[in-house]
């Protein structure tokens, strides 16, 4: 878009706009405040009702009284009284045509309006190839497209790892996910039990032994039958459920080995409470 302040050189062909140009607004102003000492009667605003004003004073400061001369001199004066009575006119007509310009009618263009400047037509101009807005250049590759330093998926996670950020995943998997691949990922939520394609189970070989970026991208470009949630589920999210996917896929395959004497505690803890029950899948029925 052009600002208005660009247009006077477009519209500089335009007589409406072209004949206020010459002239300022200041030098209307202190004409229009000198007109009351002048005698006329003053229409405040109005540049138009000035003529009477104009007039009275053209006749007295050319000081016509024919009448009062030779025949000669009145010629003259008769000359002389319409040569200055056109440069006053002339004077006048930056204030008939109006050295006014209310802020709310300024020369501009509404979004979108047809322009006879270019030659598409368009007012509104697409934006110099390879523009970029300002904070969305998304340089980093790992954050922003789940790619590594190498150029293949990322294995690393680009924001740190929090029992936080696992929440958030956990929700957003739940609400953008699971209706698919259900709630513990194995590929048998709601919307496939209607009869949408059945995703792979997560908790499989292969996907155990992918990089995290590999989630990432999928998330975010889709993947056969599955749309991509780039536009849904903004990039921190994307990353909180690939680690949720992560963390479900651990949930079912580690061993105890890899756990942690505070995790094999809780784990007893819990075992000796109640029998171990698979986790729900239900809850979106
Ligand atoms: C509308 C149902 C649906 C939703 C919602 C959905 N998916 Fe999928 N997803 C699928 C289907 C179907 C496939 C298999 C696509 C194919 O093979 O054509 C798939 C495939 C995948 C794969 C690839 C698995 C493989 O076999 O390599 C991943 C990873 C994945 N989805 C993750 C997600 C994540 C994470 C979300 C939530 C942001 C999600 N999906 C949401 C239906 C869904």
């Amino acid at each position: 878009m052009r600002s208005r302040r660009e247009r006077p050189i477009q519209s500089a062909g335009d007589p409406a706009r072209g004949a206020v140009a010459p002239c300022s607004d200041r030098s209307a102003l202190e004409m229009a405040e000198e007109q009351p000492r002048l005698g006329g009667p003053s229409v405040a605003g109005r540049p138009g009702r000035r003529a009477p004003a104009a007039r009275s004073v053209l006749a007295r400061t050319a000081g016509y009284r024919p009448e009062a001369r030779g025949p000669r001199d009145a010629v003259a004066r008769r000359r002389v009284s319409q040569s200055s009575r056109a440069a006053l006119l002339l004077l006048l007509v930056p204030l008939l045509v109006g050295c006014r310009q209310d802020m709310h009618d300024q020369p501009k263009y509404e979004p979108l309006e047809v322009s006879n400047f270019f030659g598409d037509g368009r007012t509104s101009r697409d934006p110099v190839s390879g523009t970029v807005a300002r904070g969305q250049l998304r340089d980093n590759d790992h954050l922003y497209r789940g790619i590594g330093p190498d150029g293949q998926l990322a294995t690393t996670m680009p924001v740190p790892m929090s029992s936080e950020l696992l929440g958030r995943g956990r929700e957003r998997f739940d609400i953008f996910c699971s209706p698919c691949h259900g709630r513990i990922g194995n590929g048998q939520g709601m919307i496939v039990r209607r009869g949408f394609k059945q995703p792979e189970s997560f908790h499989q070989n292969r996907l155990r032994e992918v990089p995290v970026g590999y989630f990432f991208e999928i998330m975010t470009n889709g993947f056969g039958q599955m749309s991509g949630y780039a536009s849904q589920v903004p990039v921190g999210d994307r990353w909180a459920i690939a680690a949720y996917v992560r963390a479900l896929q651990l949930s079912r395959n580690i061993s105890v080995a890899e756990l942690t004497p505070a995790d094999l505690k809780m784990l007893e803890a819990r075992e000796g409470a109640q029998p171990a029950e698979p986790p729900s899948e239900e809850g979106h029925e």
